[in-house]
């Protein structure tokens, strides 16, 4: 349902074809889908029906790619590979993937403001802010520096990861939870809200991981390259062992946070477990 919702709002586009076939293949090409996943669970785990996510689950997935495009533009991580295909500014050139970028960032919101009820619109538009700007300012910081020299180490990995890729996975759960009928002051927000923080970080962790250890067959894109492009990552600073009990750590604090939701966050806990495991 989340691969044919984004289907046809790709299909659905009035734009010049080139920049449509752009957006098609940043977007439908390959990708695990996982925020979708985890704002649609998130709804269920609230005692909503995951089909009510379907728009938040299709705004989250556009910024991630808009994310990933620009992600691996020559300015940023120079990357080739994404997805088990070449990189779109290696595909289409760079104007198109910045360009396709550019649409995607504002078309992640365009899928929400016509939602038929205005005040959820607004809220999934906040939520959905929020993550997008803590995913641009960890960027800055991943690739640019600026966080506090002072700082510990350990501290300044961790604000870099909760913001490039923990803000919006924090978005895709609160939205999920948004849309399955939770109140932003309720207790099942504020569960949901705790676990998205945890496998927020704990992506990233893995993420880092999977860099070091599996082979550019198994992930679709290049490993084996934050060692050389100097990036500050879990298994550089604390090594390999160390940092899959942090996933560890990470993935017990996620099922805590969700455990008062019982049966209805079944399918939450299934994904944090997955996701503390994934080699891909
Ligand atoms: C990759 O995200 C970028 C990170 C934030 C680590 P995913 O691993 O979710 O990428 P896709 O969507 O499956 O390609
Ligand atoms: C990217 O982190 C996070 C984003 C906001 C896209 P990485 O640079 O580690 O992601 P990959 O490894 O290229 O997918
Ligand atoms: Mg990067
Ligand atoms: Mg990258
Ligand atoms: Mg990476």
């Amino acid at each position: 349902m989340i691969e044919k919702h984004l289907e046809d709002f790709v299909r659905g586009l009035m734009f010049p074809p080139r920049l449509v076939a752009a957006i098609e293949y940043g977007l439908l090409g390959g990708g695990k889908r996982l925020r979708p996943l985890l704002a649609w669970h998130s709804a269920r785990a609230v005692g909503g029906d995951g089909a009510s996510s379907l728009r938040a689950c299709t705004a989250v997935e556009l910024i991630h790619a808009f994310s990933l495009v620009h992600d691996d533009l020559p300015a940023m991580d120079n990357d080739d590979l994404r997805r088990g295909r070449p990189t779109l500014h290696v595909y289409d050139g760079e104007a198109m993937a910045i360009l396709a970028g550019d649409a995607m960032l504002s078309l992640g919101f365009h899928a929400l403001i016509d939602h038929p009820e205005a005040g959820l619109a607004l809220r999934l538009c906040r939520e959905l802010a929020a993550g997008t700007e803590g995913m641009i300012a960890g960027q800055v910081y991943d690739t640019l520096g600026g966080l506090p020299d002072d700082a510990p180490e350990d501290r300044r990995l961790e604000l870099i990861h909760k913001n490039k890729t923990g803000a919006l996975i924090r978005a895709s759960c609160r939205m999920g939870a948004a849309c399955g009928g939770a109140p932003d002051d309720s207790p099942a927000m504020a569960g949901v809200t705790a676990y998205a923080e945890a496998v927020g970080l704990m992506f990233q962790v893995v993420d880092d991981l999977l860099d070091v250890t599996q082979p550019r067959e198994r992930v679709g894109k290049r490993t084996n390259k934050d060692a050389t492009s100097g990036k500050v990552t879990y298994p550089s600073v604390m090594g390999i062992e160390a940092s899959w009990r942090v996933v560890k750590d990470l993935e017990r604090k996620a099922l805590g946070a969700i455990a008062p939701l019982g049966q209805a966050a079944g399918g939450l806990a299934d994904l944090a477990r997955s996701m503390a495991r994934r080699d891909r």
